[in-house]
């Protein structure tokens, strides 16, 4: 139900907390160790390379659970549409292991996948919000990404959901294989400051609103741009902005622009930049500096300790391999706001249903 809320996308929107406390309760103990199947992490541990399939935001946030367990789990990842993945499936290592992301687990692009790896004998785990789903009952595995029904058609706290349990399956491999930076992460305060945060992003919707009216109020397109996780973020800011508010959005590798992109950079057009990574910030930067010098009317969204007094946006920071968790949140409210205040429906998009059943 949405209660006092007046879409259910700004409800979801705001669940996301709860929903980072209730994983941190289920999936973690109190001496910080994360629990999930054990056989679920020997299977991953035993693979030589793991293949994330998934379609639209759960796709986003497969690119974020791959920098999870390449870092934490020392294991390869390549992430593949499903659509794609199906009919030109690439040449597979000798002992591949298949995560299939799906909220609804009923989206058929993604099934048609999991049938073929069924048939050759893959093992295979889904991350699903409903528990019962075609993709949770076909695969060998199922871990519940315990969201909440998610009723908007703009998916918000399955993708936080679906980083943050990716993160518990990345420090369970990564702990099971002894790796240190995977024993010294300690995932359970980690989650539980970031929902706090989170809170405190929430909180500052109306300055959200204020900068929406200032930025998108007239403009036909907009770009996100970052590099690294803050890319895959981008990718998800862009895909929230077009699908509700109609505004042509593209999330942009920063670096890649002047190859070719940055000739669609005209005098005021929206870039925001998401800037949450030392080793890139400078980069991202110096690119945002580029778009801005062709016109360009930026909004930088950055953490604290990479902040400089001109960002529009400045979120608390986080450990470094979460950031994704916090800096989607604004531009969640971002891609809410510049709905609303285009009059348009927030839960209901033109074109789109919640399942996508057909491939
Ligand atoms: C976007 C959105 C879609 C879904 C996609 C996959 O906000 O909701 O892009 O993410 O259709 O759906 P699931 O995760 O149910 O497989």
């Amino acid at each position: 139900e949405k209660g006092t809320y007046p879409y259910y996308m700004l409800k979801e929107i705001n669940d996301q907390p709860t929903v980072m406390r209730r994983i941190v309760k289920e999936y973690t103990k109190q001496n910080g160790s994360v629990v999930i199947e054990p056989e679920i992490v020997e299977k991953i541990k035993a693979s030589d390379r793991v293949y994330i399939i998934a379609c639209g935001t759960s796709y986003n946030a497969g690119w974020v659970g791959k920098a999870l367990i390449e870092k934490m789990a020392q294991i390869p990842v390549e992430v593949h549409l499903s659509s794609e993945f199906g009919y030109n499936m690439p040449l597979l290592s000798k002992n591949p292991f298949f995560i299939f992301l799906s909220q609804s687990g009923e989206t058929a692009d993604s099934r048609q996948v999991l049938v073929q790896t069924n048939r050759l004998g893959y093992p295979s785990l889904t991350l699903t919000n409903v528990a019962g789903s075609t993709l949770s009952r076909e695969a060998d595995y199922t871990l519940l990404l315990l969201a909440g029904p998610e009723i908007a058609v703009a998916s918000t706290k399955a993708y936080t959901a679906q980083i943050a349990v990716l993160a518990i399956v990345a420090k369970a491999i990564g702990d099971a294989s002894g790796n240190e930076q995977s024993e010294k992460f300690d995932i359970a305060h980690e989650l539980s400051v970031i929902a706090s945060i989170m809170e405190t992003i929430i909180d500052e919707k109306a300055t959200i609103d204020q900068l929406v009216t200032e930025y998108l109020s007239d403009t036909r397109n907009a770009f996100y741009i970052g590099r690294g996780v803050d890319y895959y973020v981008s990718m998800e800011a862009s895909l929230k902005l077009k699908e509700i508010s109609y505004i042509q959005a593209e999330g942009f590798a920063a670096g890649e622009l002047k190859h070719g992109t940055i000739a669609l950079i005209e005098k005021g057009t929206p870039v925001f930049g998401v800037i949450t990574d030392k080793k890139t910030a400078a980069h991202t930067r110096g690119n945002l500096k580029e778009v801005e010098s062709r016109g360009a009317h930026n909004f930088v969204i950055s953490l604290a300790s990479l902040s400089k007094e001109s960002d529009q946006l400045v979120l608390p920071d986080v450990h470094s391999l979460l950031t994704p968790l916090v800096s989607v949140v604004p531009t969640q409210l971002i891609a809410y706001f510049a709905t609303l205040q285009r009059g348009y429906d927030v839960d209901k998009p033109r074109n789109l249903a919640k399942s996508v059943t057909v491939e």
